[in-house]
Formats: structure tokens, sequence, C-alpha cells
């Protein structure tokens, strides 16, 4: 079953409007041809996704945003809704960062239910699970893995899952340049495509995307990605440089 490959650039609390006009102006030449064999997305912080619209407009790279409140409108103090990415033009919300897992205790509950509401508004989650190095040397991989994809994709249709892609991120290798190596990558993505296939069925765990992230840059971008269950990558450090995510794209998918 061909998966088109879908790399993208998680910028977290990095780069405002200017900076982001910046990176776009100088990624965008040569992005057309890479997004023949990869989906491109970017996700700026929510206030530089305006800025960055205005340039991707017409662009094959997609826009995301790092984070959506679960709630409509109304008393929530410093959130944002769907129906505002919508309006400036976001495709994807990156949900269950291990980040704001661990530092803003979201909930595999909790995750769900924003993960249910964006896919409510047509758009699409990165849905982000991964395990603490503790946990893996713990030998609790398997049960993290289940408990989040079991939490997080609870309720959700073979219909909705179309719409997903799975970010499969080992804490332990995010912004460590300790990268998991391809093999173990390999297998705990065979295994979580293994737990969407119990939850959704054969076909909906052929076709579901499971990116990987932790510490990808352009020197095992390739290797990572000839995985037969990597189906793209999540990119915190190395996309921040327009350069260098570039490079780190066409070498994934040359
Ligand atoms: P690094 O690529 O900096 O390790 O970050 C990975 C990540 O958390 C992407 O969401």
């Amino acid at each position: 079953m061909e998966r088109k490959l879908i790399i993208a650039a998680n910028w977290k609390m990095n780069k405002g409007p200017a900076e982001t006009v910046e990176f776009i102006e100088a990624f965008l030449p040569g992005a057309e041809e890479l997004s023949e064999k990869c989906d491109i997305v970017i996700a700026p912080p929510y206030v530089s996704i305006p800025a960055a619209a205005a340039l991707l407009a017409d662009s094959v790279v997609a826009l995301s945003s790092q984070n959506v409140s679960d709630q409509d409108a109304g008393a929530f103090t410093g959130e944002v809704s769907t129906g505002m990415l919508n309006e400036v033009g976001a495709r994807y919300v990156i949900l269950g960062h291990s980040e704001r897992r661990a530092i803003y205790g979201e909930s595999d509950q909790f995750i769900n239910a924003k993960v249910q509401k964006v896919l409510a508004a047509g758009i699409r989650p990165i849905f982000c699970i991964g395990e603490t190095l503790e946990e893996r040397e713990s030998g609790k991989l398997e049960e993290v893995l289940r408990t989040q994809v079991s939490g997080g994709l609870a309720d959700l249709t073979v219909e909705h899952m179309t719409d997903v892609v799975v970010a499969y991120e080992p804490v332990w290798a995010i912004g460590t340049g300790v990268t998991a190596t391809p093999d173990q990558a390999q297998e705990a993505h065979a295994f979580v495509r293994t737990l969407i296939e119990e939850q959704f069925g054969k076909e909906v765990a052929a076709t579901t995307r499971i990116q990987y992230g932790g510490s990808v840059k352009s020197g095992n971008s390739a290797e990572l990605m000839a995985q037969r269950d990597i189906d793209g990558a999540l990119v915190g450090g190395a996309s921040l440089e327009a350069v260098s995510f570039r490079d780190l794209i066409a070498n994934a998918v040359a």
C-alpha cells in the first residue's frame, strides 16, 4: 500500500511573523518539486500563522498549528478555537505532543477531545505518541503506546482515520541529538500499526501515515524514511533553518 511521505516542521516556540516570512521566502524555491513525493507541512506559533498563510496560500506547503482548544468559543482565556484556525487557513493541528503532555499535563482523554474537535472542523490532526526513556527501559514501551493510541483515538470512525496522521516521537530522542536507530524506530512503528489495526481494521492500518520524530536531520532522514513503516517525519530543531530543512526533505525523498 502506497503511503505518501509527510514531513512536518514543528517550530515549537520559535519564530515570530518576521522570521516566519524570512524562512518561507527562503524555503519555497524547490518545494514544489519535493512535494511530488512528500506532503510538506509547517507549524509556526499561532501569531505567525497569518503571515505564513499569506505566503503559502497558493503553494504546495500546508499550514499547521501546534495546538487548539477543545472548546468552540467563550470564556477560555488564552485559547484558540478550530473555527479561528480554519479562518486563517490552518489545515493540520499537532496534538498530544510530549511537551504538551509533560509540561501542561494533557491527558489522553483531553487530547482525544481535541482530536475529535479538529476532525469535526475538517482539519487534520497530527496525533503524537511516544514513551520516555524510563518507560522504555522498564519494559513498558508497548503498554504506553497502547494506552496513548486507544485513549487518544477513542471513538473515532474509520472515515475519521483518513484525516489522521500519527507521529511516533520517543521522548528520549526529542531535542537530545539522540535518534532512535532505524531498527528501533521501525519496530515501534510496526507495533503502532498493529494497534491501529486492532482498533480500526487492516485497511486503515495499511493506509495511516505514521511519522517518526526525534532528532531527525538531513543526515539521517534518508535511512529513517527507508523503513517500511515510517511514512514521514515531525521535525523540531532541524526545521528551523530553511535550507537544511529542504535538504532534510530532499534526502528523505531521494
Ligand atoms: P527535535 O527534532 O528537535 O528532536 O524535535 C522533535 C519534535 O519534538 C518534533 O515535534
